[in-house]
């Protein structure tokens, strides 16, 4: 689980602890990972990959059989820091199902992980799990997720990623 947010205050983070207290409420192993408190270097296609943050993160993404992703959406898409991720950590990503978590200020940018889940899904051969959980600044109250139908979007959000997770895993069909 990986919270993008630089954010002090962030509600995507708030909305990816909360999937991490699911789980593990369910006893299934989460590895947390907060951006704020890692310092990755910018994707230069060269240094970069050998940075040690770098090589720990793709390392963690690769033993994870799902990742969630917490975003904020900056610009009608995911902030540049989940992007910059994806670009750092690239192969790592291959096969995983991921799942996203959105905070944003309005309703009208609930299609705006779709540009990094197109890329997931065709460089990396990654399942998406369609079942987003998107809220808004309405669905929060003091640092708290007050929304039944977005605490319930998160089990939801759980339930089908650990389930697609394990479809994957024990597919026996030959990796290409
Ligand atoms: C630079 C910037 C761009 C933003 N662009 C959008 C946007 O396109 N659509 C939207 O709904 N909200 C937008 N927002 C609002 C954020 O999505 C909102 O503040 C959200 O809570 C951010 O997530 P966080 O609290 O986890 O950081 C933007 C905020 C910032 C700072």
């Amino acid at each position: 689980m990986i919270t993008c947010s630089l954010k002090s205050d962030s509600r995507s983070f708030l909305l990816t602890q909360a999937a991490a207290r699911i789980l593990r409420d369910r006893n299934v192993e989460v590895d947390f990972r907060d951006l704020r408190e890692i310092e990755l270097p910018f994707c230069d296609a060269g240094e970069c990959y050998s940075h040690p943050n770098t090589v720990e993160m793709a390392g963690a993404i690769r033993n994870a059989s799902a990742v969630i992703l917490g975003v904020p959406i900056y610009n009608y898409d995911v902030n540049a820091a989940a992007k910059n991720l994806i670009e750092l950590t690239g192969r790592a990503w291959n096969e995983k199902t991921v799942g996203f978590v959105c905070a944003a200020g309005g309703q009208g940018s609930y299609m705006s992980v779709m540009g990094l889940a197109n890329s997931l899904m065709l460089d990396f051969r990654c399942l998406i799990n369609p079942r987003f959980v998107y809220a808004t600044g309405d669905d929060f109250q003091d640092d708290q997720i007050t929304s039944p139908k977005i605490k319930e979007r998160l089990e939801e959000l759980c339930t089908s990623t650990v389930r697609l997770a394990g479809v994957l895993e024990t597919d026996s069909s030959p990796k290409r």
